[in-house]
């Protein structure tokens, strides 16, 4: 099943297939015609299916396997990357894959952007959290100790390749993170999803390519998050403060949940009834193990949404939803 971004002539196609993995190499071949690929990975998930990948691949294929976890997405970790680049001789007409979840599709995809001012970069996520989200759209950043994503770029992938049957691999609480960013797609624009949701066993496949359908229509619009992609911020503006503040406490997912929930009851204190919405979220975080709210102190978390629109110049834009299925900034 293919969805096409498009952006002019930054577009590209992302392929949703069970097993694409073992067709790597044929779909690389329709986008890149260099000689040498470098894999970016973690030592999760490399030795999972780096070998599955590299034997499709009729290329001079370097590997650089960096430690999972969100400590690999600092700025320390690019000189890393730059130097195995230069080793191994890339020029710009070589290839980068970011295989991983979130965290090395960010950080291969920044280092993509800025090596030799930007070389050619594919993502093949992991995670489901990177296949409904984070790898499509072109926001690659690594974090700095002051805070998450303080430099980044919009630097679009030439493909993206799904392989839904990776999610087998995946322990639950990450599956569940994953559910987070599911049920806002449901939330904002996909009433139908929501329902499926809340009465079946997750169809992957279709749960990724409704996600990404939603997500390809905002950023064709709004490449650079200055208009309606926003709408896909829906949970993360009390979300991020619960992250930032849980100090690792927390997933992504598990913050954009407890942030939906709070985003409502804000709603509903603001002269817009949610009561339905909450009782009907609620239970679908539930059934995915996803907080309602976090256990951290209000004030601390309102303080930091403050300290947020300082930053941006006194106005916030947020994401609330106007019913079940239809987001409205
Ligand atoms: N994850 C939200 C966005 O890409 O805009």
């Amino acid at each position: 099943m293919e969805l096409y971004v498009d952006l002019g002539a930054h577009s590209y196609s992302i392929y949703i297939e069970n097993n694409i993995l073992k067709d790597t190499g044929s779909y690389i071949e329709k986008v890149y015609s260099g000689k040498k690929i470098m894999i970016i990975s973690d030592d999760n998930v490399f030795p999972l299916y780096g070998d599955t990948i590299v034997k499709t691949l009729e290329y001079e294929v370097h590997s650089l396997i960096l430690p999972h976890g969100e400590p690999t997405k600092s700025f320390q970790s690019l000189p890393k990357i730059y130097s195995a680049l230069l080793e191994a001789r890339f020029s710009r007409s070589d290839l980068i894959i970011a295989l991983g979840g979130g965290v090395i599709g960010d950080l291969a995809g920044f280092a993509a952007a800025s090596f030799l001012r930007g070389i050619k970069f594919i993502q093949i996520p992991t995670s489901l959290l990177a296949q409904v989200d984070s790898s499509v759209g072109g926001k690659v950043a690594v974090d700095l100790p002051e805070g998450k994503n303080l430099v980044g770029a919009f630097y679009q992938p030439a493909l993206v390749l799904i392989d839904p049957l990776v999610l087998n691999t995946l322990p639950e609480r990450y599956i569940n993170d994953g559910m987070g960013e599911v049920i806002k797609y449901g939330c904002i624009a996909d009433e139908e999803l929501l329902t499926r949701l809340e009465q079946q066993e997750p169809d992957w496949p279709r749960i990724i390519r409704r996600c990404l359908a939603c997500k390809a229509a905002l950023v064709a619009q709004d490449e650079r998050d200055e208009g309606p992609r926003r709408l896909l911020n829906f949970g993360h503006t009390f979300g991020h403060a619960m992250e930032a503040l849980g100090g690792g406490r927390y997933t992504h997912g598990e913050c954009v949940a407890a942030g939906m929930m709070e985003m409502l009851r804000w709603q509903t204190a603001h002269g817009s009834d949610q009561t339905a919405m909450l009782a009907r979220l609620g239970t679908l975080l539930e059934r995915y193990d996803l907080p309602r709210r976090l256990d951290l102190p209000e004030t601390a978390w309102r303080q930091y949404l403050l300290r947020d629109k300082k930053r941006s110049g006194g106005e916030m834009t947020i994401a609330v939803l106007e019913r079940p299925g239809h987001g409205v900034l």
